[in-house]
């Protein structure tokens, strides 16, 4: 089968609990709810998608090498590592596809540490604040990029 190509969704630390997690900042939904409402989207747009999430910041950086040449985009969820990885930003760095950062809430309307983002100077765009349906958004964000730029 041809596709668009291959998304990898990548979700950090404490993902694991949406759900049970803070309700009224992360939804009630599950992570595994997410995952399948983007990969709906990314499927109705002709990509496929593949999922990993780890609470172990050297995983999701293993997974952003793997994911080189491999896969046309990152969307990335990096809870509260987004707020102080740098070695996630290099990893994205050296990653040549798309990247969208993706947060369920908005990180600049909370807590003063959220405010810093150590992803956004090496994402194309970032999606926060919309809870559940960010996922969905990101995939067709990164629809809307490739296209453009074919
Ligand atoms: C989050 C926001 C982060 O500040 C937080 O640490 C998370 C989740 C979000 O999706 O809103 O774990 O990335």
């Amino acid at each position: 089968m041809s596709t668009n190509g291959m998304i990898l969704l990548l979700s950090g630390p404490n993902l694991d609990l949406l759900g049970e997690r803070d309700p009224a900042v992360y939804g009630h939904e599950t992570l595994e709810n997410h995952v399948d409402a983007a990969r709906a989207a990314a499927e109705s747009l002709g990509f496929e998608l593949e999922h990993a999430q780890s609470n172990h910041e050297g995983d999701l950086i293993e997974a952003i090498h793997a994911a080189r040449g491999r896969t046309v985009a990152i969307v990335i969820n990096a809870g509260a590592l987004t707020h102080t990885s740098w070695s996630i930003h290099d990893a994205l760095d050296a990653y040549d596809g798309v990247v969208i950062e993706l947060h369920l809430s908005n990180p600049a309307a909370r807590e003063p540490f959220r405010h810093t983002s150590t992803i956004a100077s090496v994402a194309d765009g970032c999606i926060a604040g919309f809870k559940g349906l960010g996922y969905p958004l990101a995939i067709e964000a990164v629809a809307r990029i490739i296209a453009a730029r074919s």
